[in-house]
Parts: structure tokens; C-alpha cells; sequence
């Protein structure tokens, strides 16, 4: 019988994740249907109930719904928990959920193998400090970088991050926070965005000086054309610079994996991307 798995979100027409799916199945034979599934947060609960009890087997969550549906959950992986967020769902034989988290994997992964990024004893810059960032954050530590430092426009928030990562009993290495204007004169390896502030078509009041020839930009968003990050790095002289295409092709086949047990090769399809 075909399994049937999706992805909830509000709105998801958009979503590109059908497509990947349906290539990974048909790359590795697997036989499984992959929907879009337009959830409003009002009728999350309802909808993720039905859904189970319609026989999905797993779904891909995307925002609104990353932090909300923690508590929906029977089971946490220990990433989603430190991350407070799942994106990936598993429902077992008995119809437990099991929440996961592939983001950060995804972006180390495309970091590492994709973009041959070297995270061991890298200077880690990333801007903004909300769910993005949380999402990630274990993942890079785990490579043990020299240093993750959170910069955000409200330095509270970002202080918060970095203490729930230290209290929350995991080895998480050199991480620290501070706002903007702190950054002059620093130099890193690599600047992750995260950010939404592209989202409105803005680039917060970051310091030129944090971009040079050898600094590797990333930006967690993705667009059909540069985002408002990557043009600004460009325009700064950033010589390396990407959008996270990479990453959502990345978490995407990791959760395949989580499901099917078997790993999608990612390279036709990142070769596609723009
Ligand atoms: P997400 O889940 O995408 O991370 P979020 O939790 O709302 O969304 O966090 C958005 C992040 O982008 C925050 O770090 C936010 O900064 P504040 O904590 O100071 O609000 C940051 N952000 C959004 N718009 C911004 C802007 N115009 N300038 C600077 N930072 C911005």
C-alpha cells in the first residue's frame, strides 16, 4: 500500500518540499504520495489528530507550527528538544508521534559535504536570535567550531538563547551573544543569517566591516533571486556567498531517511536549484 506523508504549514502553497520528496521517492523507489496540507493554527491540533488517524505516516512541519506542535508530541528527539522546535514527525505502529529535528543537520550537512565548509575551529557569526537560530545552533556546536557568537538587535533575546543552551546539561562549547555595533572589528570564518528581517526586504544595521574577500555568508532564506542578505554581502565584497537552497533540500532528506531508512542522494536536485 503507498504510504502517505505530507507537509504542515500555513501558507504552503509555496512550499518546495512536495517536489523534493517525490524525487527522492522516485530516485529510491519508494513508494509513497507527499502532500501540501494547509493548516490554519487554530485547527492544528484537530488537523494533526485526523491526519494520523487517516494513516499518514509522517509529516514535515513548517512555519507556523514548528514550536507549537513540541507539546503535541509523545516523544522528543534530543535535537527537537534542544532546539524547541520539530520539523520532521513520525507516527509508529501504534500511532505515538515522535518529534525530530533535521534543520540544523541539513545546514551542516550542506555546509560540510556540499559547500566543503571546514566547521571544525571556525569563527561563527550568526545574526538574529529566534527560532531559526535555535534550530541550528546544536548542530553547529556539535562540530566544534572555536566559536558560535549570537548577534541580535535585541540583546536580551539572544543572552536568553545562549543561556538555555548552558543550563541545558549539553557539552555546547563556546557560544556567546551580543548586539550589532559589538561587532566592529570582528573578523569570522563564516556569517550565517537568520534573521527574518529579509523577509520585509531588510538588512539590519550590520556592521560593513564584519565582511571581507574570505568570509563564507550564508543565508538560512531562500529566493528565486539574491536576498536582501546575500546582495548586501555581495555589495560588501563577500566572494562566497549562498542562500539556504542547500539546507532545505538537506533536512528534507534526512527526514526521508528518518522515514524510509534510506538516504536520498541530494546532488540532482541541489544541481537544479538557482
Ligand atoms: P524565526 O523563527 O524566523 O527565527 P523569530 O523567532 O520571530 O523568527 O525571530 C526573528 C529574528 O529576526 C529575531 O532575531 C529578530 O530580532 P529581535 O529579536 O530583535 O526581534 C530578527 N529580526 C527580524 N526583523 C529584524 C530587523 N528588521 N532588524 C533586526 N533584526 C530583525
Amino acid at each position: 500500500m503507498t504510504d502517505r506523508y505530507g507537509v504542515i504549514g500555513h501558507p504552503i502553497s509555496h512550499s518546495k518540499s512536495p517536489v523534493i520528496h517525490a524525487q527522492f521517492a522516485s530516485q529510491t523507489g519508494q513508494d509513497l504520495t507527499y502532500a501540501p496540507i494547509d493548516v490554519a493554527p487554530d485547527e492544528l491540533v484537530n488537523t494533526l489528530d485526523n491526519l494520523i488517524h487517516d494513516g499518514y505516516k509522517g509529516l514535515n512541519v513548517t512555519v507556523p507550527h514548528k514550536n507549537a506542535v513540541v507539546t503535541l508530541m509523545d516523544e522528543l528527539s534530543n535535537r527537537a528538544r534542544l532546539a524547541g522546535a520539530v520539523n520532521t514527525i513520525t507516527a509508529q505502529d501504534d500511532n505515538r508521534l515522535v518529534g525530530d529535528n533535521t534543520d540544523g543537520i541539513g545546514l551542516v550537512r550542506d555546509l560540510t559535504r556540499n559547500l566543503r565548509f571546514e566547521l571544525l575551529d571556525a569563527d561563527i557569526l550568526i545574526l538574529g536570535a529566534g527560532g531559526a537560530t535555535r534550530g541550528i545552533v546544536p548542530s553547529l556546536l556539535d562540530e566544534s567550531p572555536r566559536e558560535v557568537l549570537i548577534a541580535n538587535r535585541t540583546l536580551a533575546r539572544a543572552e536568553e538563547l545562549v543561556s538555555a543552551f548552558g543550563s541545558s546539561g549539553a557539552d555546547l562549547g563556546n557560544i556567546g551573544a551580543c548586539q550589532f555595533d559589538e561587532l566592529q572589528a570582528r573578523q569570522f570564518d563564516l556569517i550565517i543569517n537568520a534573521t527574518s528581517a529579509g523577509l520585509h526586504g531588510e538588512v539590519p544595521p550590520f556592521p560593513d566591516s564584519i565582511i571581507d574577500a574570505e568570509v563564507v555568508c550564508y543565508d538560512l532564506s531562500y529566493a528565486m533571486k539574491p536576498t536582501p542578505f546575500v546582495a548586501w554581502a555581495l555589495q560588501q565584497g563577500a566572494e562566497e556567498v549562498h542562500q539556504g537552497w542547500g539546507m532545505l533540500v538537506e533536512q528534507a532528506a534526512a527526514s526521508f531517511r528518518i522515514w524510509r531508512g534510506v538516504r536520498p542522494d541530494t546532488k540532482p536536485i541541489l544541481a537544479n536549484l538557482p
